[in-house]
């Protein structure tokens, strides 16, 4: 029986898209995930939706406690994760509004719990991590975007940093010849743990701003950011829903 965890970034967490919606208090051994959890059907999937950074937007980054967002899902029975989150560009031919379906992450984050396998007190685990998003989720969401008309990348490294600050122009630079495509404050962290937790998960990521690497734009700002996703957002929930129609059957 499939059941898909919705985890909503920045500006996408829109409980609305969710039939029959009612709402859990949830708990795990890691404490208290970042938002009630939205309990619901679309297209008579069962389906979860959390919201990454709390309902009103109060956790950082930093503060978001991953290791409970994917266990709360996890005891849910959430079979596969669709994440969606907001990104910089770090190349030219990613433009604001476009669609980038992640296949690889750099781990540039520095103070968050990152792994279920901490203590190796009841045995040692070291989690493989080579293709760390889901193929077949991913190829779903490609040609369901295209299909839909948008403008989308099927693939792309994403650097997740820690944030709440962007990066230097030292730092955007380091990252493109790095090898990645675009940056974010999340996901690395986040699809690592549905990894470990053995939940299928991918991401698509919006591209708001050219980060600060593009001497020609306007250096990213979240006022910014925010205008973009908002043009925007009703692609993402368009996409997520056919692609949880299709998932589901
Ligand atoms: N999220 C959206 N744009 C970003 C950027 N330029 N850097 C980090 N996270 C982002």
């Amino acid at each position: 029986m499939v059941k898909i965890g919705l985890i909503g970034g920045s500006g996408l967490d829109d409980p609305q898209i969710l039939q029959d919606a009612k709402e859990i208090n949830a708990d795990t051994p890691y404490g208290k995930p970042s938002s009630a959890l939205t309990l619901g059907r679309i297209s008579n999937v069962d389906t979860v939706l959390l919201t990454r950074h709390g309902k009103k937007h109060e956790l950082s980054p930093t503060e978001v406690n991953y290791r409970a967002n994917i266990r709360a899902l996890k005891d849910q029975g959430v079979t596969h994760i669709l994440a969606t989150t907001a990104c910089g560009s770090l190349r030219e031919d990613i433009k604001r509004g476009d669609f980038i379906i992640l296949d690889q992450f750099i781990d540039f984050a520095k103070h968050r719990k990152n792994t279920f396998h901490e203590s190796f007190k009841n045995g040692m685990e070291h989690p493989v991590m080579a293709d760390p998003f889901d193929a077949t989720l991913r190829k779903t969401l490609y040609e369901t975007s295209v299909e839909l008309g948008f403008r989308t990348h099927n693939s792309g490294t994403v650097v997740t940093i820690e944030g709440p600050r962007f990066s230097t122009r030292a730092e955007s630079k380091m990252f493109r010849i790095w090898g990645a495509d675009v940056i974010n404050m999340s996901v690395a962290t986040e699809v690592a743990l549905a990894n470990e937790a053995g939940i299928p998960y991918a991401a698509v990521a919006m591209s708001t701003d050219y980060d600060c690497w593009k001497e020609d734009e306007e250096i990213v700002s979240w006022q910014e950011i925010l205008k973009v996703f908002e043009r925007n957002a009703h692609n993402v929930t368009e996409l997520l829903i056919k692609v949880v129609e299709k998932v589901g059957s």
